[in-house]
């Protein structure tokens, strides 16, 4: 993509239509059908090595460390290797042991960002093999780490991440993809996921096609006092990126919860000027998940489900096409893009530089 607005009236709602495309992207020239596996060049980690790794620990700030969140999903589910994200602004300050049979991995839009830079360096310093999940190509974090993954998002101008955040998702499957089919991720399950990569694209443009109606509930919704966004395992980072997303470009504040949280305290705040968004995958929690709407209808709370199929519980529902389990998290989170960004412009914000915010915190 160029610099080019391209008749979108900000880079954000630009970037946001760029998906179809850029998801198209990170996928060309990597599927491997024969061996129903993906090939990435840059990552230098042999099948031996890939084999003798026993956690994976993943790195960011922001978005950056939401798509982290993802990718550990993703990695625990497809390579059953144990997965965890953490913000690399906290990690690089708390002595963590290294561990020689942990893979790290560094994820980050720009590659310039300091946290996450100082956490590689850190790690280097001690020994460890670092990965990176990047878009910009020969950025700091891609030139520091020992080899991994380009995003392949194409710029990314507005300070909100809108399709840098899908892509690194998508990366993030083709290297679970890539290290389970080493490890015990069966031909059957390698093709399940191929196939489920591949819609992806026509997927996204049919989220796109309903923007009319999220651009309607957004007027609805934006005069909340503030916004609550909930979700179970694959739900969950999606929630907390839909929460960040919302807070940036619009100022509305919202919270992310787990679901099952909601009983712990955070059910409090719900009234009906603080309405939920609730991220329903169809997996084995959604029975789970619609009695945590009843209790929010209870307490007279507005419901705005991002499901499958409507939701009776919500008084809006969000449909987005069905693809493979594992791949909810991708495409769930777009609607709630044109969500934050459609109530950003009902509240008349500067999308592209919201206030106080930089495209890449190059300092501590
Ligand atoms: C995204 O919308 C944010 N502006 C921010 O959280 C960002 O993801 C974070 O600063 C990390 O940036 P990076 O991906 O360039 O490292």
């Amino acid at each position: 993509e160029s610099y080019d607005m391209g008749g979108h009236d900000t880079y954000m709602h630009k970037e946001i239509h760029e998906q179809v495309d850029a998801v198209d992207r990170v996928l060309r020239g990597r599927i491997d059908d024969r061996f129903a596996t993906v090939r990435l060049g840059g990552l230098n980690l042999d099948a031996r090595e890939a084999r003798g790794v026993r956690r994976v620990k993943i790195l960011g700030c922001g978005s950056a460390y939401h798509t982290g969140l993802i990718g550990a999903q993703l990695i625990e589910e497809l390579a059953r290797i144990p997965a965890d994200a953490e913000p690399a602004s906290e990690f690089r300050y708390r002595n963590a042991v290294v561990d020689p049979d942990t893979l790290y991995i560094a994820v980050s839009q720009s590659g310039e960002t300091y946290d996450t830079l100082a956490a590689v360096q850190e790690l280097k310093r001690k020994g460890a093999r670092v990965l990176g999940v990047v878009n910009v190509v020969g950025s700091a974090i891609a030139r520091e780490t020992d080899g991994g993954v380009y995003v392949h998002a194409g710029p990314e101008v507005c300070v909100v991440s809108t399709k840098c955040f899908t892509n690194t998702a998508v990366a993030f499957a083709l290297l679970a993809l890539h290290l389970g089919r080493i490890r015990d991720l069966s031909v059957a399950d390698g093709k399940r996921i191929i196939a489920g990569l591949r819609r992806l694209p026509e997927q996204i443009a049919e989220v796109l096609r309903g923007e009319e109606k999220i651009k309607e509930l957004a007027a609805e919704y934006a005069n909340a006092k503030s916004m609550m966004f909930i979700g179970r395992v694959r739900g969950y980072p999606v929630a907390r990126e839909a929460s960040l997303k919302l807070k940036e470009v619009s100022y509305v504040h919202a919270e992310a919860y787990p679901a099952s949280e909601l009983k712990h305290g955070p059910l409090a705040l719900i009234e009906p000027e603080v309405p939920t968004v609730a991220v329903l995958p169809d997996d084995d929690l959604l029975e789970k998940n619609r009695a945590t709407l009843e209790e929010i209808k209870a307490r007279s709370g507005r419901i705005l489900a991002v499901a499958h199929q409507e939701q009776e519980k919500a008084d809006h529902t969000i449909v987005v096409p069905r693809n493979e389990v594992e791949l909810d998290p991708i495409l769930m989170g777009i609607p709630l893009q044109l969500l934050a960004y459609h109530t950003a412009l009902a509240l008349g914000r500067d999308i592209d530089k919201p206030r106080n915010l930089a495209k890449s915190v190059t300092v501590e």
